[in-house]
C-alpha cells in the first residue's frame, strides 16, 4: 500500500470515505474478458481500471471471483482463500489491487457467509460421515420427518424455489439450503464457522481489501428450533416477496452479534475498511440496526430501489431512508440496480414504471426502451445529487438495458431451472459489457466468446460510441460525477424545495435539483444550467421524464 492515493481519514469522523463514496459494482463474469474465454476475469478488470477511474467513481465492489463450481455465479464458494482459476489468480488480484489503490480507486470484495458451495472441504467432509459426526454441526444437518424421515425436517422454502432441504445422494439426513441444492447454509452457531470467518476476513484485510460487500447478511442466524413457516420470501426478485422477510431464518437478533465481532477486525486496520449489508429486511428500522456504530457502515438501501417511477415515493423514500439512518448516526446508500434485478432502465420503461418482475423474456412486457433510458437518465441526476454514498451497476453509467429476449437454451440462474422457467431469473441484468461498437462480442474480450449472448442493441450503447459524445449517458454520468465531487454533495444536506406535482425538487451544496417525472413539461426555475439529463431548449421549460441541476 506504499504507492496508495488513498489518504486516511480519522475513523468515523463526517468525511470518513464510505459515507459519501461512489461504488461502481463489478459482476466479474460480465466486465471484461481478457483471456478470451467469453468470461470476464481480474485481468480484465485491471486493464479497464482507468476507465473506472475516468468516469468519476471512489471504490469498486467486486462479486464473488472466489474458487467455486459456479453453480449460482460464484455465489457458491468452495474455498474463500482463492480465486477461481475462470477468473485468474491470486497474483492476478494482487495486481488489479495495487494498480486500483495507483489510481486512487478503493477495492470492497463479497463476502458469503451464509452458505458454502457443496464442494467446500468442510460439506464434503460432512457428508463422508456419519450423521451426528462433528463434521455435520458445521451445516444444518437433520433428520426428515414421516416413518423414514423422508420427509424433510420443516416447510421451509428455497429463495430459488421448491424445498429448502435437500439430502446428498444416499443420505439419511437432510441440510438446510435456502438458496439452491449446491449452497448448504453453515450453522453460525458453531465457534469453529465463526473463527475462521473472522480469519477469512483478515486474509483479505491483509491483502489490503478496503472492505466487504456481506451476501445475504440477515440470513445467518436462524430461530431456534426452525419452526415452520407459512410463508415464501423471494429475497433477491419480485417486490412483495423482498419485503416478506419476517419469517425464523431472517433478521434474528444473533446475527448483530457476529457484525460487532467482524468490526472489531476491521478496526484492527488503518484505511477505513468497511462492511456494507445486503439485508433485504423492513421496516428501514430494521436495516438501521446493521449500520449502528458498532456494526456495518452501510446497508443497501433496496427501498429506494423499489421506487416506482413517481415523484412523491422518490420524496418519501428519501426522507424515510435519511431519517432512519441518521437516528444511529448511519449515512444512506443510493441503489437503483445490481445483479440480482432486472436493470433500471428497462424497469422504468414498463407500464408500470418501476414495477420489478422477476426477469423479463420474449413473451413479457418488453420495456419502452427509450422511454426508460430517458426516466434512468433523470434518475441519475437524482440519485447522485443526494448525500450519502451511491452505488452504481456495472452498465448502468451506458445506459445499458435488461436483455429481455435472452432464449431459455442460455440461462444460467438457478432460480430459472428450480421454478422451471417459472421466474426468468437473473441472466438479462448480467449480460457481457459492450465496450467497442463493432469489434467481436463489443469488445467484451480478445474473441467471439461471450458466456451469455449480448443483443445486437448493445452496440448502441458501446463504451466507444458514447466516449466524447456530450449528450451520452456515459458522459452525463461523468459531468454528474465530476460535480459531485466538486460540490461535495455526498457530505452535503438535502433541502426540499416547493415543487408541482409529479416534480422532486431540493437543493444540496448549493446545486438546485429538478426532477420532472410527468409526461409533459414544467417551468423551470431560475439559474445556471449544470448538467441536464437531456438537451434544454427553451431554458424556461423542463421537458418530460427529465431532471436537472441548476447552479
Ligand atoms: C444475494 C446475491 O446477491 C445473489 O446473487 C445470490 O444468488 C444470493 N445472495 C445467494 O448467495
Amino acid at each position: 500500500m506504499t504507492q496508495t492515493n488513498l489518504a486516511r481519514s480519522a475513523p468515523q469522523d463526517e468525511t470518513t470515505w464510505w459515507r459519501h463514496a461512489v461504488i461502481y459494482q463489478v459482476y466479474p463474469r460480465s466486465f471484461a474478458d481478457n483471456d478470451g474465454d467469453g468470461i470476464g476475469d481480474l485481468p480484465g478488470i485491471a486493464s479497464r481500471l482507468p476507465y473506472l477511474a475516468k468516469l468519476g467513481v471512489d471504490a469498486i465492489w467486486l462479486s464473488p471471483f472466489y474458487r467455486s463450481p459456479q453453480h449460482d455465479g460464484g455465489y457458491d464458494v468452495s474455498d474463500y482463500r482463492d480465486v477461481d482459476p475462470l477468473f485468474g489468480t491470486l497474483a492476478d488480484f494482487d495486481r488489479m489491487l495495487a494498480e486500483a489503490h495507483r489510481l486512487g480507486l478503493r477495492i470492497i470484495v463479497d463476502l458469503v457467509p451464509n452458505h458454502t458451495s457443496t464442494e467446500h472441504a468442510w460439506f464434503r467432509e460432512a457428508v463422508a460421515t456419519l450423521p451426528g459426526s462433528a463434521a455435520r454441526q458445521r451445516y444444518i444437518f437433520r433428520d426428515g420427518k414421516g416413518k423414514d424421515g423422508e420427509l424433510p425436517p420443516n416447510n421451509w422454502q428455497s429463495i430459488f424455489g421448491g424445498n429448502a432441504w435437500s439430502r446428498a445422494p444416499g443420505d439419511s439426513q437432510w441440510y438446510l439450503h435456502l438458496f439452491d441444492r449446491s449452497q448448504p447454509d453453515l450453522n453460525w452457531d458453531h465457534p469453529e464457522v465463526r473463527s475462521d470467518f473472522e480469519d477469512v476476513l483478515r486474509f483479505w484485510l491483509d491483502r489490503g481489501v478496503d472492505g466487504f460487500r456481506v451476501d445475504v447478511a440477515h440470513g445467518l442466524i436462524k430461530a431456534e428450533g426452525l419452526p415452520d413457516w407459512a410463508g415464501q420470501t423471494s429475497m433477491v426478485e419480485g417486490e412483495e416477496g423482498a419485503h416478506s422477510n419476517n419469517g425464523p431464518m431472517w433478521d434474528q437478533e444473533g446475527v448483530h452479534d457476529v457484525y460487532r465481532r467482524w468490526r472489531q477486525v476491521l478496526d484492527e486496520y488503518d484505511n477505513d475498511r468497511m462492511m456494507v449489508a445486503e439485508a433485504w429486511v423492513h421496516p428501514p428500522q430494521r436495516l438501521a440496526r446493521y449500520v449502528r456504530a458498532d456494526e456495518m457502515q452501510q446497508a443497501f438501501n433496496f427501498d429506494y430501489l423499489l421506487t416506482h417511477w413517481d415523484a412523491q415515493a422518490f420524496r418519501d423514500v428519501v426522507t424515510r431512508s435519511l431519517a432512519v439512518s441518521a437516528e444511529v448516526g448511519a449515512p444512506t446508500t443510493w441503489v437503483m440496480s445490481n445483479h440480482d434485478t432486472v436493470r433500471h432502465t428497462s424497469r422504468y420503461g414498463l407500464s408500470v414504471p418501476g414495477a420489478r418482475p422477476k426477469g423479463i423474456d420474449a413473451a413479457g412486457e418488453q420495456p419502452n426502451e427509450a422511454l426508460g433510458l430517458r426516466r434512468a437518465r433523470a434518475a441519475a441526476l437524482l440519485t447522485l445529487a443526494l448525500p450519502g454514498s451511491a452505488y452504481i451497476y456495472q452498465g448502468e453509467e451506458l445506459g445499458l438495458p435488461e436483455h429481455t429476449t435472452l432464449a431459455a437454451e442460455h440461462r444460467q440462474d438457478p432460480a430459472f431451472f428450480r421454478t422451471s422457467g417459472e421466474e426468468i431469473g437473473r441472466d438479462g441484468c448480467r449480460v457481457p459489457l459492450p465496450w467497442q461498437s463493432a469489434a467481436p462480442a463489443f469488445g467484451f474480450g480478445p474473441g467471439t466468446a461471450t458466456w451469455l449472448p449480448q443483443p445486437v442493441s448493445f452496440a448502441r450503447y458501446a463504451v466507444d460510441r458514447q466516449e466524447g459524445d456530450a449528450g451520452s449517458t456515459l458522459e452525463l454520468y461523468r459531468a454528474a460525477l465530476r460535480l459531485r465531487r466538486q460540490r461535495d454533495l455526498g457530505n452535503g444536506e438535502l433541502v426540499w424545495r416547493d415543487a408541482e406535482p409529479g416534480v422532486v425538487a431540493f437543493a444540496n451544496g448549493g446545486v438546485h435539483v429538478v426532477v420532472n417525472t410527468n409526461d409533459h413539461p414544467v417551468a423551470l426555475p431560475g439559474g445556471e444550467v449544470l448538467v441536464s439529463s437531456v438537451p434544454l431548449d427553451s431554458g424556461h421549460m423542463l421537458p418530460a421524464n427529465s431532471a436537472v441541476w441548476l447552479g
